[in-house]
């Protein structure tokens, strides 16, 4: 039998905290449906870079290349300036990997609160694909007389056919593997991005012809935004750029019950694909044990399916619906009626 490798990355914040919960899960799940692994934790993230100067080490992807898999937690240090790990560590890794699909499932969870009356698990419950390794993310732009009064700042977004239609590509094939209402809407903003969203809705068309049984539909991002609360029962698949994807996947998250329960994976079909909570570090929670691990836990059930235990990934979303329909009070942080650790021995307790 194959001996899965995980690479775990807690990472800032209470990342280790949600992750170690996280893995609780894991082996309980191991134990019930047989499976074996080995699990490796690296300390990188803004305390090393605190320490060292360095947040990994300088062969940290070639390391990362020999798992399965990554479990990480958080990115994000309040005494490192923005930008400095999102972009040396987070951004890099699923850069350099290849992981060019984020895949986040909005699902509404028996028992979850959600901000939008009326509306209930049947309503809530579509996936966003989001491209993950181009567009706006690739830095790429200019200053033109920094500081000075006529300073211009030019932010690229940068769309490549390959790197668009590999994306989409991944999105039809998705959305009739999901087989719920087999219809994939694309978000973009062809009115206004011209150049961009040309290729993209060019590229979505065209891959379309080679899913006849999917249905195609597009929506302007801003439009996107009001259907997702208001009538969100229209989604099954949204695909989108990168940079919409973020927002609109920390939008969904509320309507989901929030951050504590938004779980999301960083894939690269062919390679080593990363999976992690949608949310930040939450630096203000660290080691008080209320954050809400569910949302990594989630994530953890997202890499087993990914490594192939789909039995396994099955019962940790089974096990977090009857909980958030059983004992946990509250998807918040503090407010959930136990604490970090008694949602993690709960969730293992019901694998
Ligand atoms: C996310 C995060 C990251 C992103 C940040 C931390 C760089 O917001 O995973 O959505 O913008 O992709
Ligand atoms: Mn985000």
């Amino acid at each position: 039998m194959k001996k899965h490798k995980i690479a775990v990355i807690g990472g800032d914040g209470t990342g280790p905290e949600v992750v170690a919960e996280g893995l609780k899960v894991l082996a309980a799940a191991s134990k019930k449906f047989g499976f074996e692994y080995e699990t490796e934790m690296l300390d990188w993230g803004g305390e090393r870079y605190m320490k060292t100067g360095k947040m990994m080490p300088d062969d940290g992807i070639e390391i990362l290349k020999k798992f399965d898999v990554i479990y990480l937690g958080a990115v994000g240090h309040p005494k490192v300036k923005p930008g400095i790990l999102e972009k040396g560590l987070l951004l890099k890794m699923r850069f350099e990997l290849q992981q060019y699909i984020n895949l986040r499932p909005v699902k509404l969870y028996p028992g979850v609160w959600t901000p939008i009356k009326d509306k209930g698990p049947e309503d809530i419950d579509y996936v966003v694909v989001r491209e993950n390794n181009e567009g706006l993310y690739m830095g790429m732009g200019e200053f033109k007389n920094k500081g000075a009064k006529d300073e211009v700042a030019i932010q690229t977004s940068y769309n490549t056919r390959a790197g668009v239609e590999r994306c989409i590509r991944y999105a039809f094939e998705f959305t009739r593997k999901r087989n719920k209402r087999k219809q994939l809407t694309l978000c973009g903003k062809t009115n206004v991005l011209t150049y961009a969203w040309d290729l993209w809705e060019r590229t979505f068309y065209e891959v379309a012809k080679d899913f006849p049984d999917v249905k195609t539909d597009y929506a302007h991002v801003d439009a996107t935004c009001m259907w997702m609360v208001k009538n969100p029962e229209w989604f099954d698949v949204i695909v989108t750029d990168n940079m919409f994807g973020d927002i609109i996947t920390d939008l969904a998250a509320m309507t989901q019950g929030g951050m504590g329960i938004a779980a999301g994976g960083n894939i690269n079909p062919e390679g080593v694909s990363m999976f992690e909570p949608i949310g930040g570090s939450a630096p203000k929670y660290t080691g008080k044990n209320v954050i809400n691990p569910l949302a990594a836990i989630c994530s953890l059930g997202m890499l087993l399916s990914n490594i192939g235990e789909e039995e396994a990934a099955t019962a940790v979303e089974k096990a977090v619906m009857a909980a958030t329909a059983g004992k946990i009070k509250s998807m918040s942080a503090g407010k959930m009626g136990m604490g970090t650790t008694e949602v993690g021995d709960y969730i293992a307790s019901l694998i």
